[in-house]
């Protein structure tokens, strides 16, 4: 029989890169406390509707790269491709707007993209996801910003570049889009095929064509700043005037319309040098129409997720520290195999008392478990024979001097801990 393997697009994180992803979420939960966010848990599939009316029916997010099926009671079920419109769905359906506003959350998990697998780019991967929702001050885009950055500050990411524009509103972006067709329209035998589709349907998306052709076209296109409201310009410029307040650099980016069509006013992304054509370690922006788009009462909201495995890749490149591994502290060792017993009483005592310890699970000689406790890495080799046995005492074998003495087991723990 076929050895059956993971599907294509998705990957195992084995233990020797599980614990970097445990070091970066850790500095992420930590972040989340000084800037004063809850955790949320949110579940991993949704009904399709409110992906399909929360980020927008023409995105190739739902047109194309959603895990959707039929579950056993007929319902149309989706597995999430991004976190925003569940913790938006999570604050609407638990009442959250009765709470003091603004309510800061985050969350971490899989998110689930049928796109084609590339480097930085898989079908199932991980997001930290962060919002404000209840606020419309440009203040709350700031530090959502200034998160993100902290976050990657903390994890000695370094090479970033924060680019921002901002994307207008129902007042202002009906009149752009019009401006946007006629100008594409001109030019359409000169766009790719996907954006000549795209022209009708969602005009903004052609801006953001990564083919040679398109990209051309899209120099000339007239740009999205000189049409914003009063009100989406004065927001974008107390953003601006607020990001230098704080000395975070940043570029305009006239032509940066993001994938998904939930957003208002501010969008923005940070990128890295070292991804190759995925380069973004994270985007956001603000969403102040989302929680009407899926039946809820206005709610202006401004958040960014940020891809865990890309932010690994990049530590990776640029040789940032994942913290130390912690090291096994004993292994304890059976000079026979009658003792196996007491190995294991005097292993959970040490564990009780905090430390780590291993014994050997297989029956192997007493050399054996030597070179298995030098393989682990242990700083103590603790070996019960018969006199220690009788003794009630463990011979402890410093595995970096090669120095040994009899310690009690009664003070074992104490003493290693020394
Ligand atoms: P997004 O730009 O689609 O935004 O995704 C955010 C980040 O997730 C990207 O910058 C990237 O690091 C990572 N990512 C996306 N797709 C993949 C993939 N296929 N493989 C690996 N990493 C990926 C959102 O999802 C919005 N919900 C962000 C947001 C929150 N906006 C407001 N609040």
């Amino acid at each position: 029989m076929d050895l059956i393997t993971a599907p294509k697009g998705v990957r195992d994180i084995l233990p020797d890169e599980s614990w970097k992803w445990a070091y970066v979420l850790r500095v992420v939960q930590d972040t989340a406390r000084r800037y004063g966010y809850s955790e949320v848990h949110l579940p991993v599939f949704e009904h399709t509707e409110l992906f399909s009316r929360g980020i927008g029916e023409t995105t190739d997010v739902v047109e194309k790269e959603m895990y959707t099926f039929v579950d056993k009671g007929d319902r149309s079920i989706t597995l999430r491709p991004e976190a925003t419109a569940s913790m938006v769905r999570s604050y609407l359906e638990h009442r959250m707007d009765r709470l003091q506003q603004p309510i800061k959350l985050w969350c971490a998990g899989p998110m689930f993209r049928h796109e084609r697998p590339q480097k930085g780019r898989f079908r199932q991967f991980w997001q930290i996801d962060f919002e404000i929702i209840g606020s419309a001050s440009p203040y709350a885009d700031v530090e959502t910003i200034a998160i993100a950055m902290s976050i990657f500050r903390s994890l000695g990411l370094g090479r970033l570049e924060v680019v921002i524009n901002s994307v207008g509103c129902p007042v202002c972006r009906p009149g752009y889009r019009t401006r946007l067709i006629e100008y594409f329209s001109s030019k359409k035998e000169m766009l790719c095929e996907t954006c000549r589709d795209r022209l009708e349907r969602n005009p903004l998306r052609i801006l953001d064509c990564k083919r040679e052709e398109c990209n051309e076209v899209s120099e000339g296109a007239p740009d999205v700043l000189s049409h914003l409201c009063d009100e989406c310009s004065d927001h974008f410029d107390e953003t601006k005037g607020a990001l230098d307040a704080i000395g975070a650099s940043y570029k305009l980016d006239k032509r940066l319309v993001r994938g998904l069509d939930y957003y208002t006013k501010t969008a923005y992304e940070i990128l890295s040098g070292e991804l190759g054509s995925q380069n973004a370690v994270c985007g956001g922006g603000r969403y102040d129409n989302l929680a009407e788009a899926i039946g809820g009462p206005h709610i202006p909201a401004v958040g960014f997720a940020a891809g865990v495995d890309r932010i690994i890749m990049v530590m990776e490149q640029q040789g940032c520290s994942f913290g130390d591994l912690p090291p096994l502290d004993a292994f304890v060792v059976a000079q026979r195999d009658s003792f196996r017993t007491d190995v294991l009483r005097v292993a959970e005592a040490l564990r009780r008392s905090g430390l780590s310890a291993e014994t050997d699970l297989g029956g192997r000689s007493m050399k054996a478990q030597m070179k298995a406790a030098s393989s682990r890495g242990a700083r103590y080799a603790c070996i019960i024979g018969e006199s220690e046995r009788q003794n009630g005492t463990a011979t402890v074998k410093d595995m970096a001097t090669a120095e040994q003495r009899e310690i009690d087991q009664s003070s074992l723990a104490e003493e290693l801990k020394k």
